[in-house]
């Protein structure tokens, strides 16, 4: 019996052409396509400037690490983050050698709840990392406005909601800085990688030199060099420039693989929402006569939500934990995920101790909530097998 995923990578014959390319102008490190994908992705997010790196991790060390040197934070700097997200968005502050403290989310968005911000803040808080969930934009307008009255950084964590929308606007285009995965299952595919968006042209120098081992040049032609063309100030300084080293860097650079990969997926990217968009309205319209008992997707008019996956919570009145409700999907082939839970994880409960009470709205998420997928592989056969499904269940656990 077929598998239906939470994610879908689709290899489109556009993807084959430009990796085909790619190899045979044996050119594997960074070169034209990264350095096309890189600007194409950022236009996107309507930024200026894009250095891509190897995960949607190493974008938010990069990002924090830029922080680190331009603001000076020390050790005791404080970063406020959601208490759902990936496990990658506090374990990057936490590599980083800052300190993490957790904002609990809101119940409907599940994303951090702004109205929980400003009792997190104390003198050592410097920065915000909102992460845009399962697709869903964060109120980026009333974090903005604290970040603002603290003078406080904002990275945003865009891994899960590429092209998503507040006001027009898009996601990313608010903070300093925007982090993006584009690991398998995420709208925008290079199969492993991730990319640091921004406006500042400061921060994107410090990203292009941090992501290649501290290189003193980032100009295009030391960044992408193809043999021909030679920077004009390499040769004039003591140590070769394009070798010399100005800042701690790291080895979290990308090839021309997944540059191509990259460009290709964004030439296809309306495709792909479309049909991602179709299919969580499918779902919604199909399922929302059970609201009663399990809660669906919900944004207000003014986000453009892009459904990266579809969340489910189920609600007390629904006679069936999520252990329950679970299984019965996964016995029938439909795949779930727990919906991020975070501050329940061993390693958590061992750095940060049983701290789950303080944020009861992220713990009732842990408890009972999951996702399937809603992606562009899914016709409508699996669409209307996971909506039978759903039903049945419901249907066998409700009290009446
Ligand atoms: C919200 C969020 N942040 C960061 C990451 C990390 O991305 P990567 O797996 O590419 O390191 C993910 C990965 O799925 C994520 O969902």
């Amino acid at each position: 019996m077929k598998k239906i995923g939470v994610g879908h990578a689709s290899v489109s014959e556009i993807e084959k052409k430009y990796v085909l390319d790619a190899l045979e102008n044996e050119r594997l490190s960074q070169g034209k396509y990264v350095s096309k994908f890189e600007k194409n992705f950022a236009n996107e997010h309507d930024l200026k400037y894009g250095v891509m790196c190897n995960s949607g991790t190493t974008a938010l060390q990069l990002a924090l690490a830029t922080l680190i040197e331009t603001e000076k934070w020390d050790h005791n700097t404080e970063v406020l983050v959601p208490a759902i997200t990936f496990i990658a968005t506090s374990n990057a502050c936490i590599h980083m050698g800052l300190k993490v403290k957790f904002v609990d989310v809101d119940p409907i968005t599940y994303n951090m709840n702004p109205r929980e911000l400003e009792k997190n803040i104390s003198k050592n808080t410097k920065c915000i990392i909102p992460v845009h969930t399962f697709g869903m934009p964060c109120d980026m307008e009333s974090i903005m406005e604290i970040a603002e009255k603290y003078n406080l950084r904002v990275i945003e964590d865009c891994a899960e909601a590429h092209f998503a929308k507040v006001n027009g606007k898009k996601i990313g285009s608010f903070g300093d800085m925007a982090a993006f995965s584009t690991y398998v299952a995420h709208t925008i595919t290079t199969g492993i990688g991730g990319i640091v968006c921004t406006d500042n042209r400061e921060y994107m120098e410090i990203l292009r030199s941090l992501v290649a081992h501290g290189r003193a040049c980032t100009c295009e032609r030391c960044v992408a060099s193809d043999g021909n063309q030679v920077c004009p100030k390499r040769l004039q300084t003591e140590i070769d420039r394009r070798f010399m080293f100005v800042r701690l860097g790291y080895s979290y650079r990308v090839g021309e693989i997944e540059g191509a990969l990259g460009l290709a997926q964004l030439e296809r990217k309306d495709e792909i929402m479309k049909k991602r968009h179709e299919n969580a309205e499918y779902l919604i319209k199909n399922l929302e006569e059970f609201e009663d008992y399990i809660q669906l997707p919900k944004h207000p008019n003014n986000v453009e939500h892009t459904y990266m996956m579809f969340p489910i919570v189920v609600k007390e009145r629904l006679n069936a934990s999520r252990q329950e409700f679970v299984e019965h999907l996964e016995k029938r082939n439909i795949e779930t995920r727990p919906m991020l839970p975070l501050l329940n994880q061993p390693i958590y409960k061992e750095l940060f101790g049983n701290i789950e009470e303080q944020y009861p709205i992220a713990k009732m998420i842990d408890e009972k909530g999951f996702y399937i997928g809603c992606h562009h592989g899914m016709d409508k056969d699996d669409l209307d097998y996971v909506i039978e499904n759903i039903k049945d269940f419901i249907k066998s656990h409700v009290f009446y």
